[in-house]
């Protein structure tokens, strides 16, 4: 199974402004089918609380910063993203949630399928069944 970790992006510096892009297969493991964006956060809420069974994701911190907690059904790990130029792949089967975000920060997010409601697993104890299931026989 696919780890998450931290993908640095390409820095095109420029004294017009600088310039980050992501690209599939250099910089991303998958295809994009779709992009989406989570901004205007009140501070101290909390997004996400859930996991993809298939889907995979690569997040950005386009502005601002926040955090994403994964969890991986035995530990939780925290990523702080903070630079434009640095991104979070998060592969399938991690509880994921997004907290401390800044004033105006702007989560960027891709991922390798179309909105599907029924690839959510909403239920942190199910998430676990599943997970540490999935390890027997391995
Ligand atoms: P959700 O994924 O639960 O938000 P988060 O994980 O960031 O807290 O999505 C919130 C709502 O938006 C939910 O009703 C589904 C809808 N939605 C779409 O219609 N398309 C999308 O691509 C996403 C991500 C969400």
């Amino acid at each position: 199974m696919m780890e998450p970790k931290i993908i640095q992006l390409p820095k095109i510096i420029d004294k017009r402004g600088n310039l980050s892009f992501f690209e599939n297969p250099k910089q991303l493991p998958f295809e994009i089918a779709r992009t989406y964006w989570i901004y205007d956060v009140p501070g101290g809420e909390t997004r996400g609380s859930h996991a993809f069974k298939e889907q995979q994701e690569f997040i950005v911190a386009l502005s601002g910063s926040f955090d994403v907690v994964l969890h991986d059904g035995e530990k939780e790990e925290r990523f702080s993203l903070n630079r434009s130029n640095y991104g979070l792949y998060v592969p399938k089967m991690y509880w994921r949630r997004l907290e401390n975000f800044s004033t105006n920060s702007l989560a960027l997010i891709v991922s390798d399928r179309g909105y599907d409601a029924n690839d959510y697993i909403r239920d942190f104890k199910e998430f676990k069944n599943l997970r540490n299931g999935s390890k027997i026989g391995f």
